[in-house]
């Protein structure tokens, strides 16, 4: 495919040369188009050498080629990498002045930007303003990652992993539609651990990779995603808000903050349905006799808590004109106004292992759930391996059958039935 990478003048600059590489080993084409900024930071010869073509800033060289309109009309994907403050106000603006800015002009397929700035820059109303504007017109527009920016600062500002940012660009390039553009939406990830003692915890083999995958994945299809990952190991999905929690408690209390203004919330997380009654404060020592039993009780029911607020919800919004009547799905963040009833699509994830389905219906009904991803366990897990085959239990309509392949195909499935349900 063809891909044109557009480099502006930050000083991650450099992580954007990791970027064209992950293209072209991947088979890609790539025009690498910096503005005159960029180069200060990385030189024109870099980028040639890695994309192995010509590296032009300017409208006025190889002019017969009318460089200006053709490299943005034949591109499948332009993602620009790093996306400074003011490369997102020259696009929202439509304002031209170097190959970059005519090539967003004339780019007809899908635009991704990776912003990357200092936090007062990226949270300056001038930004968030131009980022809107961007976002409405179709573009994908990666929140940047917290951490260390240049120099003693840290905060949202950073750009992401390049493998991260190509991870939402390859699926971009896949055909990932825009569905889920301007939705909020949370997916708990992982499994949860519930201390013994400081050392010692009571936990299960979830690695994580089923939740980020679906995380990924929205990113693509344009959702604000907040992550809230239990003990999870693997690297922050470009875009999405990593909360990390430990135990259920905490899990609990993260999912629940976040599902007041979401969309849609699923529940991929593995959580531990019991934890110890006492936790030791210090370690518990080997004593001559036998060991004190370690007394458990039951953690609350996190997905079955989302279902019931939401019903209550809904049952006390008071239908006015112009409202919607309780029970029509509603997402939490709907416009100003409107009554929030919580979650519009509340999603859980079951793991069985006998009476798949019949088991899988009732805890679809008791946990007042819109779908629940059934995953049969026993004989190959679908904990920490790469791929998963599950059945798609929908409340009042047909089960959806997915087939074993990658988690990515699943979260995609998921994401398809999901979509149609966002109604507002
Ligand atoms: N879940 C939850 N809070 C819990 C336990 C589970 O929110 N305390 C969620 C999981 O994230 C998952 C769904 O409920 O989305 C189903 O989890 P599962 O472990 O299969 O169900 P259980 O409630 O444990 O039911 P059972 O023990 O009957 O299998």
């Amino acid at each position: 495919m063809k891909v044109v990478l557009g480099v502006s003048g930050g000083i991650a600059a450099y992580k954007a040369c990791e970027l064209l590489r992950l293209f072209t080993e991947s088979g890609h084409e790539v025009r690498v188009v910096p503005t005159r900024d960029a180069l200060r930071f990385v030189g024109e010869p870099t980028w040639a050498a890695l994309s192995g073509n010509p590296v032009t800033t300017e409208v006025w060289e190889n002019v017969h080629e009318v460089p200006h309109v053709r490299i943005g009309q034949n591109a499948d994907l332009v993602i620009v990498a790093p996306a400074t403050a003011d490369v997102l106000a020259k696009a929202a603006q439509g304002l031209t002045g170097d190959l970059l800015t005519t090539t967003l002009l004339t780019a007809r397929c899908p635009v991704v930007f990776a912003p990357a700035m200092h936090t007062e820059m990226w949270d300056h109303p001038a930004t968030r303003a131009n980022v809107a504007t961007l976002r409405e017109r179709g573009a994908i527009v990666i929140d940047p990652a917290s951490g260390r920016l240049t120099g003693a600062d840290t905060g949202p500002g950073r750009l992401p992993d390049p493998e991260e940012i190509f991870e939402v660009c390859r699926r971009v390039l896949r055909g990932a539609p825009r569905d889920l553009a301007g939705r909020r939406v949370v997916v708990s990830a992982g499994g949860t651990r519930e201390a013994i003692d400081p050392v010692r915890f009571i936990g299960n083999r979830s690695s994580g990779l089923q939740g980020y995958a679906l995380a990924r994945t929205a990113v693509a299809r344009g959702a604000e995603v907040t992550l809230i990952a239990a003990n999870v190991t693997l690297p922050d999905p470009a875009g999405a808000k990593v909360v990390r929690v430990e135990s259920t408690a905490q899990l609990r209390e993260a999912v629940l903050a976040a599902a007041d203004d979401a969309d849609v919330v699923v529940m991929a997380a593995a959580v531990a349905d019991f934890r110890p009654v006492d936790q030791a404060t210090s370690k518990i020592k080997k004593t001559s006799g036998e060991p004190e039993p370690i007394r458990l009780t039951k953690n609350p029911d996190i997905l079955a808590e989302l279902g019931e607020r939401r019903t209550l919800a809904r049952n006390s919004a008071t239908p006015t004109a112009g409202t919607p009547a309780s029970g029509t799905p509603t997402g939490g963040a709907a416009g100003e106004g409107a009554t929030n009833t919580g979650p519009a699509v509340i999603v859980g994830f079951a793991a069985e292992t006998d009476d798949v389905l019949a088991n899988g219906q009732a805890k679809l009904a008791r946990k007042g759930c819109d779908l629940l991803v059934v995953n049969q366990v026993g004989e190959r897990l679908a904990f920490g391996t790469p791929d998963n085959a599950a059945t798609i239990l929908v409340a009042g309509g047909e089960p959806v059958e997915v087939a074993r392949g990658p988690k990515e195909d699943l979260a995609d499935t998921l994401w398809s039935l999901v979509a149609p349900r966002l109604t507002d």
